[in-house]
């Protein structure tokens, strides 16, 4: 059994998403193109438990600290001896485990004052055929509300002098394979969408509630107070949270045709470190 000696992991990344949307086979993927050792394929099924796993860059992906390196670039040689690696919690996405697993870890994560362990972003997974269904976008767009929510009053609580560093989220639009799929342009147009829905009915809640009770910080509403309609870039200005919604596959013929269908994922992983 062989493993190559490199620096120790420290930049972490975060899994979340539904149930189904391919977190555990991006995972496990992500583990398979790491290791020499072996490339079995495991089957996956719903998880119950989040793991966390160390898994490398491949030395071709720039990272956001070396984003202009050629191809020619001698230190491609020295990244391929001596690879990135990082750290990435998959979680399980049942909505009756959210609050205790995904959302606790986003919290407990996103809260670490070790700079060396600290959570340098979130990838949230959804699967592109499923989203024509209404009662599954629906559930999407609630979990990807909440977690933006929570880094919403993140980022607004720091304070000006101390400011808190940006965690940004990668929507990753997987499933891209399957001919039913929505492009990534229309998943994040049906997201926005659904998350300006969830937020209307929520903001009328509060506005029927505050007649007797005074508005708490935990009623935060997402992005604006104002009527215009909610985009990630909304957010992106009026927060400071940044979105990007990117396709790719876990498994498919994209795989076989472009050599990996989660390259675009690797490379948003790198631009972060
Ligand atoms: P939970 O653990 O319940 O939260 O789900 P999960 O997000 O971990 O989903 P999982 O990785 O178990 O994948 C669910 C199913 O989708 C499995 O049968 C995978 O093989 C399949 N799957 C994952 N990615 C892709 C993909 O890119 N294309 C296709 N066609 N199927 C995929
Ligand atoms: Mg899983």
């Amino acid at each position: 059994f062989f493993q190559t000696v490199a620096s120790p992991p420290s930049s972490n990344f975060l899994l979340l998403g539904p149930s189904g949307a391919g977190k555990t086979a991006f995972t496990t993927l992500l583990e398979a193109k790491s290791s020499l050792a072996s490339n079995k394929s495991h089957s996956t099924h719903t998880s119950q438990q989040s793991t966390l796993v160390t898994v490398t860059l491949p030395p071709t992906v720039p990272t956001g600290s070396n984003r202009y390196r050629s191809v020619n670039d001698p230190s491609l040689k020295e990244a391929a001896r001596n690879p990135i690696k990082y750290r990435v919690r998959d979680t399980p996405g049942h909505g009756k485990l959210r609050a205790s697993q995904g959302i606790a870890e986003l919290q407990a994560m996103s809260q670490s004052k070790d700079i060396k362990t600290r959570l340098r972003g979130v990838v949230f997974m959804v699967d592109t055929a499923a989203l024509v269904d209404e009662a599954t976008l629906r559930d999407t767009a609630t979990y990807l509300h909440d977690v933006l929510l929570f880094l919403q009053k993140r980022a607004k609580n720091g304070s000006s002098s101390k400011r808190t560093t940006d965690i940004p989220v990668l929507v990753a639009a997987n499933k891209q394979d399957l001919f039913t799929a929505l492009p990534p342009g229309a998943v994040r147009e049906k997201l926005e969408a659904e998350i300006d829905r969830i937020r209307k009915s929520k903001t009328k809640g509060l506005l029927d509630a505050s007649a007797d009770t005074e508005l708490e910080d935990e009623e935060e509403i997402l992005g604006n107070d104002e009527q215009e309609a909610f985009s990630f870039k909304l957010l992106e200005h009026e927060v400071g949270v940044k979105v990007d919604v990117v396709g790719g596959a876990v498994k498919g013929d994209l795989q076989e045709e472009f050599g990996s269908g989660v390259r675009r994922w690797e490379e948003w992983v790198g631009m972060c470190l």
